[in-house]
This record gives structure tokens, C-alpha cells and sequence, in this order.
């Protein structure tokens, strides 16, 4: 699996008149079984969530409607910022990436990930972060 977030550019399939469908398949689309499917909803524009990293989870984020608005870091402290505002892009994060999300009040925030949830796979002080070593 990649160690990087990048973007994944889901397969349309329909047309502007009919209406589209994008499909997330694991392995064809999605680096990584998908143990659990989470959504956000109604978030404030001036809310940010996340601040938090995962020590194994990886997630695959999709703005499936609104805009959203992600930054990733990583240990060396390298941010990227993603701009997510159609359906048919994810966003793919790794394993290790502190992440700061906010949202335009219409965003939903569809999250596939690869482990149910567990808080002890959160990091949520940003230099425990940076200190902490995955064996
Ligand atoms: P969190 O992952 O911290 O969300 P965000 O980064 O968007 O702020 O989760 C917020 C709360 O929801 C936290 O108390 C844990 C709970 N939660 C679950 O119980 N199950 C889940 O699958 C998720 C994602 C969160």
C-alpha cells in the first residue's frame, strides 16, 4: 500500500442528463479491505475537526456533497493541503497522518476505513505525533 495520501479518481458512470454512479471496490479502487463506513454531517463552517492521527487505520475520504477542506502532516511535519468538492474523488490518507478538516454546511463527509472503530489507534496530541514510533 502507498505511504502517501493521494487522490482517487472514482469511475463516472452515467451521464450529466441521467445522472451518475461512482462505485469504491477494494482492491480496483480502494488500497485496503473496508472494515467500517462513517459519514459526517451539518458540520459548521467555522468548526474544525479531525486533529488526530491513527497509528493503523487507513481511510479513503470522499466529499460526497459540499466542499471540504483537508490538511495532512506528516512526521517530518510536511503538510499537504486537498481540496475535496466532487464525488467522484477520495482522498486517500495512510496510516500516520495528522489530519485538520473543515467544511462548507452543506458537506457530507463519507470515510471508508480499514478497521472498526478503536480509540486506542488514535493519536489525538499533535507531539505525541510527532514523537510517536510505529514498530
Ligand atoms: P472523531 O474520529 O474524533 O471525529 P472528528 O475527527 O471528525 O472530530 O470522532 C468523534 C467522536 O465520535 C468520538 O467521540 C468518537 C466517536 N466515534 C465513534 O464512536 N465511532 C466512529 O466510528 C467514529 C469515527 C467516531
Amino acid at each position: 500500500m502507498k505511504n502517501k495520501p493521494s487522490l482517487i479518481e472514482f469511475k463516472k458512470i452515467g451521464s450529466s442528463s441521467l445522472g451518475f454512479i461512482s462505485v469504491a471496490e477494494f482492491e480496483s479502487q480502494v488500497p485496503f479491505p473496508i472494515n467500517r463506513v462513517y459519514w459526517t454531517y451539518f458540520t459548521p463552517n467555522e468548526i474544525q475537526r479531525g486533529f488526530h492521527a491513527h497509528k493503523e487505520l487507513c481511510q479513503v475520504i470522499v466529499a460526497v456533497s459540499g466542499n471540504i477542506k483537508l490538511t495532512v502532516v506528516n512526521q517530518n511535519e510536511e503538510k499537504e493541503l486537498f481540496i475535496l468538492d466532487t464525488p467522484s474523488i477520495g482522498l486517500y490518507i495512510p496510516k500516520m497522518y495528522w489530519r485538520e478538516i473543515s467544511f462548507s454546511h452543506n458537506a457530507v463527509l463519507l470515510c471508508l476505513a480499514s478497521e472498526v472503530y478503536n480509540e486506542n489507534d488514535y493519536i489525538r496530541d499533535y507531539k505525541t505525533f510527532l514523537k510517536f514510533k510505529n514498530d
